[in-house]
């Protein structure tokens, strides 16, 4: 059982089946188990009749459309999914994962359902600039969706264009004499419409939001903001950290062939799909190498007492862990009880025994007075996700102008209640995956502000075009 010297004013929870437990701190209702397992999906079968909506082109006449068989159609299960996105506040994983669940889609379907489902996501734009090319009245939100995806396959991906007309066709219900006739003049008119596709605006072209990319070009010049919009629409490739708890690796290496190590860090791997053998072993974690900077910048040593304050889903708790040969305390908290459940599933997939998780929300309730302090604290505040656009592909249009200002608001009330908690002499790291300054440098500019006591030993900064790696931001505080 792990103690915390009795001081902290805390109730333990017995973690079910794990070695590990939770500790709740600064939260006064009763134990919160039940709110820590993942809620289980009731399971939906779309055998039979699925029914939606769907307003006929532009007439605006709603009619119930009645589609056979959906659980075995992948562009219906496509369909459904980005209905769901655009409808609900929900990321597009969450979605993309519970549709697929919900699905008896055999493994190649599914392939195909991200790779539509993401594609049409990520192209949201530059599609609807060809779908105004041949429609310029309103259309309603169904058909529009039919004809994004219609388009998406004709226009960036390699499937017979007869095919992806005949299928898409086929479930555009009352709107299948306009789907047809727009995806096949598409066709006609293609090379034409590419050609005016180079000529289009960047944030058309490579569909973002306008505010975005002006916000992009107008602190980085064109260029740039350009080659930023363009490596964000790349795929992102796959990078897997070897865990030093359970593998070296050298033995991680030899075990694939393909992977290939990183060419200034061996310890992480580039490999051309998931290795999900790897990953139910615990002996990998898939992260990119940005996310390790935070941690290395903070160097917690074996035997500390350090502080992940916000730490779910895990992947930079995991590391801290191995980084204190599992030696020590390390304290994980994060408010969200379900992505604590996928924390603490994590830590004891990758074999960390020196970490407890904590439900603790920094805004609202933090560490009750009295509580030690910690030799070091990281602080990877949630943000924007501007760095990791490539691989959150729907974040984009989640974003709004004053997001950034909000966001820096929070990190910077988040850290102002996590301070107190730095034992004299203690580091701390301050990080995002954001590249706008006003949730970095700014906010580093006013912790020290604030906090008088607080040094800034040095920052680190890196970016897709400058590194090649994700857009990651640190900064290192010392307590005097
Ligand atoms: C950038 S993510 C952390 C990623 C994590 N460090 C990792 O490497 O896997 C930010 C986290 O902060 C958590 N969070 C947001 N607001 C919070 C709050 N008020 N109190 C505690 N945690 C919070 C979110 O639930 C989210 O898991």
């Amino acid at each position: 059982m792990v103690r915390l010297n009795g001081r902290f004013n805390q109730a333990h929870v017995a973690g079910k089946t794990t070695a590990h437990r939770r500790t709740i701190w600064g939260i006064r209702q009763p134990l919160l188990s039940q709110a820590v397992p993942p809620k289980p999906v009731a399971p939906v079968k779309f055998y039979g009749t699925l029914t939606f909506s769907i307003r006929a082109g532009g007439r605006g006449t709603n009619i119930l459309c009645a589609l056979f068989m959906a659980a075995s159609n992948p562009r219906i299960c496509c369909l459904k999914a980005l209905q769901r996105w655009e409808s609900s506040r929900e990321f597009a994983d969450g979605v993309l994962h519970r549709t697929l669940e919900q699905s008896d889609l055999p493994q190649s379907n599914r392939a195909f359902v991200t790779e539509t489902f993401y594609g049409v996501i990520r192209n949201r734009t530059l599609l609807d600039f060809v779908i105004r090319r041949f429609r310029a009245n309103k259309l309603d939100a169904a058909t529009r969706q039919v004809l994004r995806l219609g388009l998406y396959q004709l226009y960036k991906m390699r499937i017979p264009a007869h095919a992806a007309v005949y299928e898409t066709v086929n479930i555009a219900g009352p709107a299948r004499t306009l789907v047809n006739a727009i995806l096949r003049k598409s066709i006609a008119e293609k090379e034409a419409v590419l050609e005016e596709l180079e000529n289009a605006p960047v944030h058309v072209r490579y569909s973002h939001p306008e505010f975005l990319y002006l916000k992009w070009q107008g602190a980085w010049g064109e260029t740039e903001a350009t080659q930023l919009c363009a490596w964000n629409n790349q795929p992102a490739k796959i990078y897997v950290r070897a865990n030093e708890l359970r593998v070296t690796p050298g033995e991680l290496l030899h075990s694939v062939p393909g992977a290939k190590p990183l060419p200034d860090r061996e310890d992480c791997l580039e490999v051309e799909h998931l290795p999900s053998e790897w990953i139910s072993a615990g002996v990998v974690y898939v992260q990119d190498p940005s996310t390790l900077i935070p941690c290395e910048l903070l160097a917690p040593k074996p035997g500390e007492r350090v502080l992940d304050a916000c730490a779910a889903p895990g992947g930079k708790a995991c590391y801290l862990a191995q980084l204190m040969q599992n030696r020590g305390q390390l304290f994980a908290g994060d408010y969200e009880p379900l992505r604590l459940s996928r924390l603490q599933q994590n830590l004891v997939r990758l074999g960390v025994t020196n970490t407890e998780v904590i439900l603790v929300d920094w805004l609202r309730s933090p560490l009750p007075a009295g509580s030690p302090t910690f030799d070091a604290i990281l602080v990877d505040a949630p943000c924007s996700n501007t760095g990791v656009i490539r691989r959150r592909t729907d974040v984009r249009w989640r974003l709004t102008p004053d997001d950034f200002r909000r966001m820096s608001h929070l990190q910077l009330r988040m850290v102002e209640n996590i301070v107190p908690y730095l034992r004299r002499g203690g580091r701390m790291v301050y990080s995002t995956c954001s590249i706008e300054p006003e949730e970095n440098e700014q906010v580093v500019s006013e912790i020290l502000n604030q906090f008088p006591q607080l040094a800034c030993l040095e920052s680190r900064k890196v970016g897709p075009l400058q590194n090649n790696m994700d857009g990651a931001f640190a900064a290192l505080f010392q307590n005097d």
